[in-house]
């Protein structure tokens, strides 16, 4: 297990070509210019007016820190517990699905970026790449699935996870149907996924993309496919039955839940919780865990925030584990998410872009970036783990 300490490197050793990163944003920059629009669109759209996505981002504004001064800082250190392990970093990976196709061998190379600064990666249901080939070389333990509502083919999925080695099950249950990213259709990128003139267009006026993420993808693996959906491989990409794989996701209901607890022996987890009560619910079948998210604007547009529903979901289940994610770019606000009652937190589009542009090497520039802020802000507060933020009320703008 790394430790802080080597996590946070001297400036002089990272590698010259990441040098002018210095923050999560700055790799959305990079990855803007390298993605065609449709795959950039893809991964920072969120549906309909965006007013979820925007909402994530300017939550954090309305808290403001009340810094103690004087106090011995020196032996500060972010190492955090989560169902009986220690992570380096109190913040892991939100899975997403298509990595493979923004960056080459995205699951693995988010799973091995993780790992190699002590944290973690979720691996996709919606990923191109075996959950297998992500269990094996990546290091995961965290698989998060899309269950379709029919006991014998949840049964089935969750055989061939615990396979895989696979002992956290995270259950996304913000997904009943598919978001309206109104940014897919109207840049081409939609199901069915079809080549058409403009996504070839495209693909010709990015080759940076197109030969060393698209290109090597398919000399190395071939066709990518839907492969982590169900207990089989689902169907290539650039398919008419593409849409197969949701199929009944919208009976998914709490009786399924009460299923899969029963039949899953790892610690279970569902994410997308935005209510207090369903919070209770998922204690009550115990669940082990809950992720507070409106998976970062793109499922229901005009969602509370995330972090605007912490507090209360956190009143509610008040021993339970509640991890976060949905807008966190900064260390302050993984700092503010603890401070309102996360145990942990997770970051999406950042790490894709880093992983996109820069491989493994930008994912751990990306999670260096972000333990160093959380390292500073810490020693500005006056604290010494993110966890004394708990006894620090919170002051609302
Ligand atoms: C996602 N998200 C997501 N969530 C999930 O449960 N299963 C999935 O397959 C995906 N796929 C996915 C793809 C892409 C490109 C993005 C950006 C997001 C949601 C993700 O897990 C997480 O909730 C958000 O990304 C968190 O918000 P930020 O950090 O991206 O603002």
């Amino acid at each position: 297990m790394e430790t802080v300490a080597t996590v946070l490197r001297k400036p002089s050793s990272v590698p010259r070509r990441l040098r002018a990163v210095l923050s999560l944003e700055d790799f959305e920059h990079r990855a803007r210019r390298l993605l065609p629009k449709s795959i950039y669109g893809y991964v920072s759209g969120g549906v309909e007016t965006d007013a979820s996505l925007r909402a994530n981002r300017d939550v954090f504004d309305k808290i403001a820190f009340q810094p103690r001064v004087l106090r011995d800082v020196s032996a500060r250190n972010s190492t955090t517990r989560l169902f009986g392990d220690t992570f380096a970093l109190p913040f892991g990976i939100a899975p997403m699905g298509f990595s493979a196709l923004v960056a080459y061998d995205g699951d693995v190379t988010l799973a091995r970026g993780a790992a190699a600064c002590g944290s973690f990666a979720i691996c996709s249901a919606a990923s191109l790449t075996p959950l297998e080939r992500v269990a094996r070389e990546g290091g995961s333990r965290w698989f998060q699935a899309y269950v379709p509502g029919d006991e014998d083919r949840i049964g089935a999925l969750l055989q061939r996870v615990t396979r895989a080695g696979f002992d956290h099950l995270v259950v996304t249950a913000d997904a009943p149907t598919a978001g309206n990213r109104e940014n897919n259709a109207r840049n081409g990128f939609d199901a069915p996924f079809r080549i058409t003139p403009q996504l070839a267009w495209q693909g010709i006026t990015h080759p940076r993309w197109t030969i060393g993420t698209l290109g090597r993808e398919m000399m190395t693996r071939g066709m990518p496919h839907f492969e982590n959906m169900e207990a089989v491989q689902g169907p290539p990409l650039f398919s008419k039955t593409v849409t197969r794989s949701t199929i009944a996701r919208d009976r998914l209901n709490w009786d399924h839940i009460r299923f899969i607890r029963a039949a899953w022996a790892g610690k279970l987890i569902l994410k997308g919780i935005l209510h207090p009560e369903d919070a209770r619910r998922a204690q009550a079948l115990g669940c082990d865990g809950i992720i507070v998210s409106n998976h970062g604007g793109r499922q229901l547009d005009f969602t509370l925030p995330p972090l605007d529903a912490l507090p209360s979901i956190r009143k509610a289940v008040p021993d339970m584990v509640v991890m976060l994610d949905s807008g966190i770019r900064r260390g302050t606000d993984v700092l503010k998410a603890i401070m309102l009652g996360a145990d942990f937190v997770f970051i999406g589009r950042p790490f894709l872009y880093a992983a996109a542009t820069n491989g493994v090497a930008g994912v751990t520039h990306a999670m260096e970036l972000l333990a160093s802020e959380v390292n500073r802000n810490m020693a500005f507060l006056g604290i010494t783990n993110p966890r004394d933020l708990r006894e620090i009320p919170p002051r609302w703008l």
